[in-house]
């Protein structure tokens, strides 16, 4: 959800209503993805790089997750939504972990839209911190290394049991991954596009996602129809 700076100093603001705006954004993509009948959505939000920001905006990102939370939880619960927080809640404010766990636990149970909000996420310290919880399973014995593949790793992560994304987006015009669920977009197609996130709606979405559908995914084989 790049671009929120952005947006707000072009018309003289503070980046925090930037932020802001960019909450709207994300309740109408939300809405959107489930009109278009996507399963999955999964925002970054907060990234472990940005703890390098200033104090005021750190606290202002923690305080729209916190309104977000309380003031969308009981519609998107009602909606059939789950949530999941990806990262980790190591340094999270106790509010905002407590919220964080009310909103995982009030919507476990539903299935007919996923969405996941990458906060306090980076994708290297994800995967390190499987990389370490492995390492304590095999040293404790539950774990034969031997055993030991792609899919048992994968199911270290924050994502285990969520599908690799299909498609990443990437606003604002910057073309670059960020640290963004770097082990799981690795045959993810990518769009970058030029729009600063306050301004992203549906019709982004859907531009993006009929940009996919033109898109060949060979995984790594030989084009469909090649001999
Ligand atoms: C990137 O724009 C955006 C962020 C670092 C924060 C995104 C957070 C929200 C939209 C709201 C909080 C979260 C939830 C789930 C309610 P930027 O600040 O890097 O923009 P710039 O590159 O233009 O400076």
């Amino acid at each position: 959800m790049d671009g929120n700076g952005r947006w707000a100093s072009a018309r003289g603001l503070p980046r925090a209503v930037g932020h802001e705006r960019g909450v709207e954004a994300l309740r109408k993509t939300v809405e959107a993805a489930q009109e278009l009948g996507l399963s999955y959505l999964t925002v970054f939000s907060f990234s472990t790089e940005n703890w390098h920001r200033p104090v005021s905006e750190v606290n202002a990102l923690f305080g729209l997750l916190k309104a977000y939370v309380k003031r969308d939880l009981g519609q998107l619960a009602r909606e059939g939504v789950r949530i999941r927080v990806l990262g980790t809640r190591d340094g999270l404010p106790k509010d905002v972990q407590a919220l964080v766990d009310q909103a995982e636990e009030r919507t476990k149970d539903n299935t007919k839209f996923n969405l996941c909000i990458a906060f306090n996420y980076g994708g290297r310290e994800e995967i390190m911190r499987a990389a370490r919880q492995l390492a304590i399973a095999i040293k404790i014995g539950s774990v034969d290394p031997s055993t030991l593949d792609e899919d048992v790793f994968a199911t270290y992560l924050d994502t285990a049991g969520i599908p690799d994304p299909d498609l990443v987006i990437r606003t604002s015009g910057e073309s670059r991954l960020s640290n963004f669920l770097i082990w799981q977009s690795a045959y993810s197609e990518l769009i970058f596009m030029d729009v600063l996130w306050p301004d992203f709606r549906g019709e982004h979405l859907q531009q993006a996602i009929e940009e996919f559908q033109g898109r060949e995914r060979r995984f790594g084989g030989l084009a469909t129809g090649s001999a």
